[in-house]
C-alpha cells in the first residue's frame, strides 16, 4: 500500500492546540478531560488527535488515570512548528504543508488566483518533482527544506528580477547566524560552501500592465541530505552538492527556517522602502564571483570577462575589453582568479 500522505495548513488548528498545551504543561501529564474541555473536544477526538501526532512524529505518553505527556517534538516542518514563535508578520503567516508533493512551486502558483494569500507559505517533506533553474530538474529528498512563498508586491517589473538577490541573502544571513558558517553567493543565486551548492532560487512570475501582479519564490534548501544522494541523481554539469549539516547534526530547520522568514521579511520590506543598495552591498560582500574572470553561458551566448559588481537590478556587470556589460540571464560556467575563494 502507498503511504499515506499528510497535507495540513496552518488554518487546522486542532492539532497545532493540542500541542501547544502539551507543550505547556510539559513535563507534566495532563488529563484527557482537561484537553477535550480546553479544546471543545469529544474524548475521542482527543485520542485521534494524539494518534495522529503520534504518527507525525510526537512522542506522547498515555497513561490511564493521568492522561496524555508529551516526552518529545516531531522534527517535521509541521505548520504549527514554524509558527510557534515565528515573528514575520506576513511571510509564513499561512502555511501549506505537505509530507510529499510534485513541486511547492506549482502548487504556489495555483494558489495565486485566490485571495488572502499574499505571504502564503508552501512547504513539503520531499518533491517528486523538483523544478530548478532553466527548465533543470531539482532533486528534494527528505531531509532538505523545499519551499515556496507567494508574494503580491506592489512593484514595478523591473524589481522583480532583485528578488533572488534578496533571497539568496536573506538564506545567507540565516546560515551564519543559525549555523555560524560562512556560506558564499554565485551569481546569480546559488549558496555555497567551499564552493558547493547548498541552496537555490527560482522566481516564477506574473505581471500586468507594467506591475508585478504575483511572483513565487521557490527555495531549495539541502538542509541535511545526503549529497552523494542527489549528485548521482543530477544529469549534466554540476559544481558539485553539498548539505549546510551533517547527518548527525542536532540543527533544528525549524528554527533555522524561522529565522529565514524574518531576514527575507525584513528585506522585502527594505525594498518596499526603496532602500536597496545596502541590499546590494551585503550580496556583494559575500560573492564568490565578484572579481573573478568568468565565462557566462547566456541566451544569446557566452559572454566572457571580469565579473566587476552587480547592478541594482541583479545583473551582474561584466567587464571586458574596457567594456562593462550588463548580464541579467545566465549560468556560470567558470569562475577563476583572484579575490575570494
Ligand atoms: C536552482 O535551480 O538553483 C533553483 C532550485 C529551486 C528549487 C526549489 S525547491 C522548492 C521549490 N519547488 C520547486 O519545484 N522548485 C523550488
Amino acid at each position: 500500500m502507498p503511504p499515506k500522505q499528510h497535507i495540513y495548513t496552518s488554518l487546522d488548528d486542532t492539532p497545532d492546540k493540542m500541542v501547544r498545551l502539551l507543550k505547556s504543561h510539559h513535563p507534566d501529564f495532563i488529563s484527557g478531560e482537561e484537553i477535550s474541555k480546553s479544546l471543545g473536544l469529544s474524548r475521542a477526538a482527543v485520542w485521534k488527535t494524539a494518534k495522529k501526532l503520534q504518527s507525525l512524529g510526537y512522542k506522547i505518553r498515555s497513561k490511564p488515570k493521568l492522561g496524555y505527556r508529551l516526552e518529545s517534538r516531531s522534527r517535521l516542518l509541521l505548520p504549527w512548528e514554524i509558527t510557534d514563535g515565528l515573528q514575520t508578520e506576513t511571510i509564513g503567516r499561512k502555511i501549506y504543508y505537505f509530507d510529499k508533493i510534485n513541486s511547492t512551486q506549482n502548487f504556489a502558483l495555483d494558489l495565486a488566483s485566490k485571495p488572502h494569500e499574499n505571504g502564503s507559505l508552501v512547504i513539503a517533506e520531499r518533491q517528486t518533482r523538483g523544478r530548478g533553474r532553466q527548465n533543470r530538474r531539482w532533486v528534494s529528498p527528505s531531509g532538505g527544506i523545499w519551499l515556496s512563498i507567494l508574494l503580491k508586491p506592489n512593484f514595478e517589473i523591473s524589481q522583480a528580477s532583485l528578488f533572488p538577490m534578496v533571497t539568496s541573502l536573506s538564506l545567507s544571513l540565516a546560515i551564519e547566524k543559525m549555523l555560524s558558517l560562512e556560506p558564499k553567493l554565485r551569481w546569480p543565486n546559488d549558496v555555497t560552501l567551499d564552493g558547493k551548492k547548498v541552496a537555490g532560487i527560482l522566481v516564477d512570475g506574473s505581471i500586468e500592465s507594467n506591475k508585478i501582479d504575483y511572483l513565487v519564490i521557490g527555495v531549495g534548501i539541502n538542509f541535511k541530505v545526503s549529497p552523494k544522494e542527489i549528485s548521482n541523481k543530477i544529469t549534466g554539469r554540476s559544481y558539485g552538492v553539498t548539505s549546510l549539516v551533517g547527518k548527525d547534526s542536532e540543527a533544528n530547520p525549524v528554527q533555522f527556517l524561522q529565522q529565514f522568514l524574518l531576514e527575507l521579511e525584513g528585506m522585502y520590506y527594505k525594498m518596499i522602502s526603496g532602500s536597496i543598495s545596502g541590499i546590494r552591498h551585503e550580496w556583494e560582500k559575500r560573492s564568490s564571483t565578484i572579481g573573478k574572470n568568468v565565462k557566462i553561458l547566456t541566451p544569446g551566448g557566452r559572454v566572457v570577462g571580469r565579473a566587476v559588481g552587480i547592478s541594482d537590478d541583479g545583473s551582474l556587470l561584466v567587464r571586458s575589453n574596457h567594456k562593462t556589460r550588463k548580464v541579467m540571464v545566465g549560468d556560470i560556467l567558470q569562475q577563476s582568479g583572484s579575490n575570494r575563494a
